[in-house]
């Protein structure tokens, strides 16, 4: 075996099979006698249906049908995922005449081939008589309501009395920073191939939470879950858009019911920024009171988040800025707004990437009003136990990734004036410094593994492989527990054939599905171990099964050894299998079953004994050209406590994908809406700038590597989130060290900064 198969450092296991196209996508299935859907969406802002003309569509060759809200039948109402449900939007698709947003599905064209579709798509012909909408955050008078009031399951984070501490303090810091609503752009459209056989459905769909979107389904067509399998064993990434069911799923699923074929819906680049969810625009009033020599009084962070005109999309920042620093007060609470747009949702870092761009900016101006190193204001103020609840943290580790962050970063040569740091030539240089920290979740999983006469392993366990690597973490344990190759084990995710598929997002994936997976492979460990210390001739008999090990087939101790394959066959058996469920502290006895019916079930980040965070810090050189002053980062040393790494290679990728993020956050990454037309208008990657290679420099990552068992029994806590929270803070504190100006809104463009 090489070394690099082995280990954290271990290759992707799915790496090859990528590369040479074997790794099966959603709409990479195609099927006998597959047709082609393309949903029409709509043209106003808000509005109703007048008038639909079918005619010139439908006869364009190869058209079966074109469906509206009068021929796509009655589905049953399905609950908003965050109201206890599985939809991204309890809003259903072509349902009645209203349009509530523009962008939303109003017809379907349904044709022998993409090409038939697209012709015959523009030929609709649909009438509105349209209505005024709110697409803005500032816009006045909106529809708002307090979060807690209306969605009391998530209260607001309250600790003393914040407002007077802050108020008495000699320094405050009072500031109001705003997001953009973003879109999370994968590189997989969202796509979907639905067939039915008899009464039963297969949807092949690339999904963060194939379990709520087979129970989802099964709500929306009124038939058993168990007739319904969806099948999603790769995601050309996730980023929380996959993280319950979408409106297109749907539609593929009644067209291919209406058509009697299988059915391919590939949402356009277009429409995929209307057609699920997306990060809402965010405004945060950030308070923070402080002594003069640095030590915080009590901090009050106040949100006002979008949501949609019908679900209330709960925005929970606060969570994390309150457990940040050691606040002697604190208050975070939130207001929703309304606006008519569909529900937004997740998107990486969904809640924390706002709050602590809010935060963390506030935290480097009140340094620069204290006149201290940010630093130094951090460290001074990390807190020791958690202030909301007053438990300690499993593990916290924020202070060794900021001195490790700058040592290796270089920031004692920083010169702390604004624009003091330049190249011979007049570029300017800033160098910032921001923190994150994200909740410590974890879920259910059942694992079951089976280990073969031969060598073969074949093991199922709840998780979505995204291309965050969690096929690649599952394997590298169950490798180290059975001895063999990762790259040999077969494993089996994201169908709902398998053991409950529980949503796989808030960076709880590898976490959650490694546990079950060590205990499962323990299990058969043990079996062979019996079995071998029982078999009389064998070298290992009469030895105690516990000090055996397992290695490339062979079972050893003591100086003995004997192969797994005797063994097996001694006992008459064709392989063995275990089972695995990693019971976690603070999971609801019933959490599996609420994954088996696709409700999220999580514990975390407040747990019986303790309270759980991963940690970041971050530290990001810009470079200014004063004369045509676009950013570019030059330079990003981020280090980050996720408790142990298990996948190096995979992890490491994560964190760079994090950099990417907080550099397209903080400096391109924008969704556009218009007052007058309502939707995004940038509805495309051309317009809407994700970070690419240009934009992206020399970045270099750490982990501080240290277990934490108090979260769980492999030590390992979240990853995929923390990465980019206070990423973009780190940029654009950058950019106020380089130029002297403070830009509160993201993303900081060029002409904030001209003169
Ligand atoms: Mo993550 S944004 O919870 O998939």
């Amino acid at each position: 075996m090489s070394k690099t198969k082995l280990g954290a450092n271990a290759e992707r296991v799915d790496g090859r099979d990528k590369v040479m196209g074997k790794a099966i996508y959603g709409a990479d299935r195609i099927l006998p006698h597959m047709v082609h859907a393309l949903p029409i969406t709509a043209t106003v802002g808000k509005g109703r249906i007048t008038s639909i003309d079918l005619g010139a569509a439908e006869a364009v060759k190869g058209v079966l049908v074109v469906l509206d809200y009068r021929t796509l039948g009655r589905l049953k109402p399905v609950v908003f995922s965050f109201a206890g449900g599985h939809a991204i939007q309890s809003l259903q698709p072509l349902q009645s005449a209203d349009v509530a947003y523009r962008g939303q599905a109003v017809a379907l064209v349904i044709a022998e081939t993409l090409e038939a579709a697209y012709e015959a798509a523009p030929l609709v012909k649909i009438s509105y008589a349209a209505e005024p909408f709110e697409v803005e955050m500032s816009a006045a008078g909106q529809e708002e309501v307090k979060q807690a009031v209306a969605a009391p399951y998530f209260p607001d984070f309250v600790h003393g009395d914040p407002e007077a501490a802050v108020a008495g303090a000699p320094v405050i810091l009072d500031e109001v920073y705003r997001t953009s609503p973003q879109h999370q752009n994968p590189m997989e459209l969202l796509s979907v191939v639905a067939e039915w056989d008899g009464d039963h459905l297969t949807i092949h769909e690339g999904s963060q939470a194939s379990q709520a979107m087979q129970c989802g389904l099964a709500v929306q067509l009124g038939i058993p879950a168990d007739n319904i399998r969806v099948i999603s064993p790769y995601v050309g990434g996730g980023f929380g858009q996959r993280g319950s069911l979408s409106p297109h799923t749907i539609l593929a699923a009644v067209a291919a019911r209406k058509v009697g074929r299988p059915v391919k819906l590939t949402v356009p680049r277009s429409q995929v920024f209307h057609a699920t969810s997306f990060r809402g625009a965010n405004e945060h009033h950030v308070r923070i009171g402080a002594t003069r020599d640095g030590q915080v009084t009590g901090g009050v962070h106040l949100v006002r988040a979008q949501t949609s005109r019908f679900d209330l999309m709960p925005y929970t920042g606060e969570e994390t800025t309150s457990r940040m620093y050691a606040w002697p007060a604190f208050r975070g609470a939130t207001t929703l707004v309304k606006l008519d747009t569909q529900t937004p949702g997740f998107m990486r870092a969904p809640m924390e990437m706002g709050s602590f761009f809010a935060l963390e900016s506030a935290m480097d101006e009140l340094a620069i009003k204290l006149d201290l190193d940010p630093v130094a204001l951090r460290l001074k103020n990390d807190a020791v136990a958690d202030p909301i609840t007053g438990k300690p943290f499993s593990s916290r580790r924020l202070k060794e990734c900021l001195e490790r962050g700058a040592a290796r970063f270089g920031w004692d040569r920083r010169s702390a004036t604004p624009g003091s740091m330049q190249d011979p030539d007049g570029v300017l240089i800033g160098w910032g410094v921001a923190a994150g920290a994200y909740p410590g979740y974890i879920g259910p999983a059942l694992a079951k593994v089976r280990l073969q006469r031969g060598g073969k392993v074949i093991l199922s366990v709840g998780g979505h492989e995204m291309g965050q690597g969690i096929r690649t973490a599952i394997a590298v344990v169950a490798a180290s527990e059975l001895g063999v190759d990762p790259e040999t084990i077969e494993i089996r995710i994201g169908d709902t054939a398998y053991p409950p598929q529980h949503t796989t997002a808030g960076a709880w994936g590898a976490a959650t599905a490694t546990m079950p997976v060590r205990d499962a492979s323990r299990a058969i460990r043990q079996q062979l171990a019996g079995l071998a210390t029982k078999q009389k001739g064998g070298p290992l008999h009469g030895q105690d099964p516990t000090s055996l090990t397992l290695q490339d087939g062979w079972l050893s101790g003591y100086g003995g050894r004997q192969r797994v394959d005797d063994i097996l066959r001694t006992a008459r058996l064709p392989g063995l299998d275990g089972e695995g469920r990693g019971d976690v502290p603070g999971l609801k006895p019933d959490a599996l079953k609420q994954a088996a019916i696709g409700k999220i079930s999580t514990a975390g980040p407040e747990f019986p004994d303790h309270v759980s965070f991963s940690f970041v810090a971050h530290f990001a050189e810009v470079r200014i050209d004063p004369r045509l002053p676009r950013p570019r980062v030059t330079r990003f040393v981020t280090v980050v406590d996720c408790g142990r790494v298990i996948s190096r290679r995979t992890a490491e990728s994560q964190a760079y994908g994090g950099i990417v993020w907080g550099i397209g956050s903080a400096l391109s990454e924008g969704s556009e809406v218009d007052p007058r037309f309502g939707g995004f208008l940038n509805n495309n990657i051309a317009e809407y700038q994700v970070a690419v290679n240009a934009d992206v420099r020399r970045c270099e990552v750490e982990f501080i590597d240290r277990e934490d068992t108090n979260f769980n029994g492999l030590g390992a806590k979240g990853l995929g989130e923390v990465v980019c929270v206070g990423a973009a803070a780190a940029v654009a504190n950058a950019v106020h060290h380089a130029t002297g100006r403070r830009v509160r809104s993201l993303p900081i463009r060029m002409e904030e900064l001209l003169a």
